[in-house]
């Protein structure tokens, strides 16, 4: 057989380069062009990497127009009915889904890695009360460097375990303490003896004063959350943890950079957003049609939020999950609940816009972020946290990455290029002659 190849010509030069086509197991097929700038002397040039595969990667596959989504090959759809997320860290770290017996090691060794050196509390108590929680989780996970100095040869698999285990183990704890500083709250200390989204649920609500009753359905939800938020193949902040850490920065520190990315209300910020669209569009007495109006007109800054995806040009198969999720909550909350309108204009401008041809020629249509705010918001989590919680669920994600790429001998600096459009050299001026 034919080794698949693509040839390039330089029409000026005449000069051709034959480029080695590569396969994925699944999906798209990817020309090598590692060769091109030695043979041809070109760049690529790809703002926004639209069509570049930066690595490659046996993690996570998704097809934007199927609405695929798998972990290590096993569909989003099953592994968010019948998985729990601790089995989910286990097989993106690890590759495989664990045996029973691995899964109670896996489970212990995460809760008895939950609890945080006690000079962390102090960071907390260096930020203003009313810092936004994303601000404290860069500077307090990026800190957690300083505290593992024995542990952090990354070209050590065991090493660079024991990271992956505390950062997944210590994510809940430190995104409720970033809550409860914001609220004035006393920090609480995790609790062995309950599973990991349970924990979670009581790091954050649980007060001195009471006991503190766990809701069955409200844990299970954020189980389900945390599956769909766990990895995303090679996103904004995924890429940041990878580019961070192929300067062999330490673990800590390049998902504290991933933390930052995923800020941005163009990426993890977006369920954000939606809420406060939401409220926005609740508060006006302008109808629906109003708002997609503005959404598709170009002089207008207006977006919808929580709709389109730089991938999926179908609907994302998380948010199919997360609107079923949000369903089953909102049906058990007394009727006239504030969230409930929230979700009515959710769904109502969802169908909307998924009739509006502008919509339906772009592929826009909800995101993940669309309906997980509605959720949040019923567990009583406020919007200021909703990016904490995408960056508590995407530590394993940028963690097992991470581990991927510091596990292949080949990888590299990550080192772009870039098509200089600035000055050609010219020669200084003396101040007093400009
Ligand atoms: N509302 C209105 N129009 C939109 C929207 C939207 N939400 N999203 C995209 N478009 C339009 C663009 O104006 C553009 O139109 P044009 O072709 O006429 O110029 C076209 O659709 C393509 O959009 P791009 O911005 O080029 O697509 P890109 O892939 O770069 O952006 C993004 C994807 C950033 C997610 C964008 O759809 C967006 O801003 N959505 C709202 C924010 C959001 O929900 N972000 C969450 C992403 S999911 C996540 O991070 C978990």
């Amino acid at each position: 057989m034919t080794k698949p190849t693509v040839t390039l010509t330089d029409n000026l030069s005449g000069k051709s380069v034959e480029l080695d086509v590569l396969s994925p197991t699944v999906g798209v097929k990817t020309i090598d062009i590692r060769k091109l700038q030695k043979e041809l002397g070109y760049f690529t040039y790809d703002p926004g990497y639209l069509a570049t595969a930066s690595c490659s990667s046996s993690i996570t596959y998704l097809d934007g127009d199927e609405g695929v989504l798998m972990y290590r090959g096993y569909p989003i759809e099953q592994l968010a009915e019948r998985s729990s997320f601790l089995e989910v860290c286990y097989l993106l770290y690890y590759g495989e889904l664990p045996s029973a017996e691995r899964l109670q090691w896996y489970e212990n060794v995460i809760t008895h890695h939950t609890m945080l050196h006690e000079q962390v509390q102090y960071f907390y108590r260096g930020f203003r009360r009313d810092a936004h929680p994303m601000a404290t989780m860069v500077g307090v996970v990026g800190a957690l460097s300083a505290f593992y100095h024995d542990d952090l040869d990354i070209h050590d698999p065991a090493q660079r375990e024991r990271s992956a285990h505390r950062l997944v183990a210590k994510m809940p704890t430190i995104a409720s303490w970033s809550y409860r500083y914001s609220m004035g709250l006393p920090f609480n200390y995790p609790r062995n003896r309950l599973t990991y989204p349970e924990d979670f649920l009581h790091l954050m609500f649980a007060v001195p004063t009471e006991e503190y009753e766990i809701d069955p359905l409200m844990a299970k939800a954020l189980d389900v959350i945390l599956i769909l938020h766990a990895d995303h193949e090679q996103n904004a902040s995924t890429s940041t943890v990878r580019l961070a850490g192929s300067s062999e920065a330490n673990p800590f520190a390049a998902v504290a950079a991933g933390i930052a990315s995923l800020w941005g209300p163009a990426h993890g910020g977006a369920n954000e957003a939606v809420i406060n669209m939401l409220r926005e569009i609740e508060r006006s007495d302008q109808p629906l049609e109003h708002w997609v109006k503005r959404a598709k007109d170009k002089d207008d800054r207006f977006r919808l939020m929580g709709f389109g995806h730089r991938v999926y040009k179908n609907y994302d198969p998380r948010a199919k999950i997360i609107r079923e999720l949000a369903n089953q909550i909102l049906d058990r909350l007394p009727p006239g609940n504030p969230n409930q309108k929230l979700f009515d204009i959710a769904r109502d401008l969802e169908q909307i816009a998924l009739s509006d041809d502008y919509f339906k020629e772009r592929g826009l249509y909800p995101n993940v972020d669309f309906y997980s705010g509605v959720i949040f918001l019923s567990m009583g989590i406020p919007v200021s946290m909703f990016t904490v919680m995408f960056a508590l669920a995407r530590t394993v994600g940028w963690i097992s990455q991470w581990n991927e790429m510091m596990s292949d001998e080949h990888s590299r600096i990550g080192r772009p290029r870039q098509l200089y459009t600035g000055a050609a050299q010219r020669n200084y001026v003396p101040l007093g002659q400009r």
